[in-house]
């Protein structure tokens, strides 16, 4: 795993931790208001994309709640000209209900059920970056296939507890941000933090260090890393 590496700003901390909006979180526009501003200094450049991700067929990207999966992704994908699929509005859409309703109506082992079907469906696509949800990388089946399916890099968006949880804080004063109740216990959240981190690390294809970086900025820096990497046949 490559590392691009950059150090931190400082974000007010709080603690309720919406994360979308309506059916749940996952408009585009939701998110990015939920996410506050991510000015977009990535102009679609199809051409030089096709150079970049030579043998690539899919991004996925990793990482705590917090971590700039779907602010990101989006970004990344608009410049390539590829789709964005956020995993959590997948399992949303078909639900048709949202995350924490999910979680409330049939608890958290149903969600991951939910999650790993949802997540095997989006990896047979093409020409995609997905964001991951945070847990996801927690269910053994989930590591596995996105370590098996071919042609995939994933990508570690990295930040300390703290900052992640400020950023969440910062999009919970969002009133269309939807819940994320794995934040409702900051203890247990870092446990999880804690827990989860050696499995993002485990899976990636590279990590990127986000602390000081815009979602754009973030957007670029994956670029690069994939652009002066070999091209990919798997990971
Ligand atoms: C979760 C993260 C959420 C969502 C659900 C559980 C977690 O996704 O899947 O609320 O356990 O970390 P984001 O990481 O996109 O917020």
């Amino acid at each position: 795993m490559s590392t691009a590496t950059l150090t931190e700003p400082t974000h007010p901390a709080t603690h309720s931790m919406p994360k979308d909006s309506s059916l749940g979180k996952p408009t585009p526009s939701d998110r990015s208001r939920a996410e506050g501003p991510t000015p977009c200094s990535l102009p679609p450049h199809p051409d030089s994309a096709i150079q970049t991700l030579r043998g690539i067929d899919r991004i996925v990207l990793t990482g705590f709640m917090g971590s700039g999966k779907t602010s990101t992704g989006r970004l990344l994908a608009e410049h390539l000209g590829w789709r964005f699929l956020d995993l959590d509005h997948e399992i949303e859409m078909r639900q048709h209900r949202s995350v924490p309703q999910i979680f409330s109506e049939d608890g958290e082992a149903h969600f991951r059920h939910l999650e790993s079907a949802a997540l095997a469906s989006l990896l047979g696509q093409r020409q995609v970056v997905i964001a991951l949800g945070g847990g996801a990388p927690e269910e053994l089946g989930n590591r596995l296939l996105l370590e098996q399916t071919p042609h995939t890099v994933v990508i570690y968006l990295s930040a300390s507890f703290e900052i992640l949880v400020a950023r969440c804080a910062a999009q919970a004063a969002d009133p269309s941000a939807t819940a994320r109740p794995n934040l409702a216990d900051l203890n247990l959240a870092e446990r999880r933090f804690h827990h989860r981190h050696p499995h993002y690390q485990r899976i990636a294809t590279h990590c990127i260090e986000t602390e000081k970086r815009t979602p754009a900025d973030t957007a670029e820096a994956i670029l690069a890393t994939l652009r002066s990497a070999a091209p990919a046949t798997g990971h």
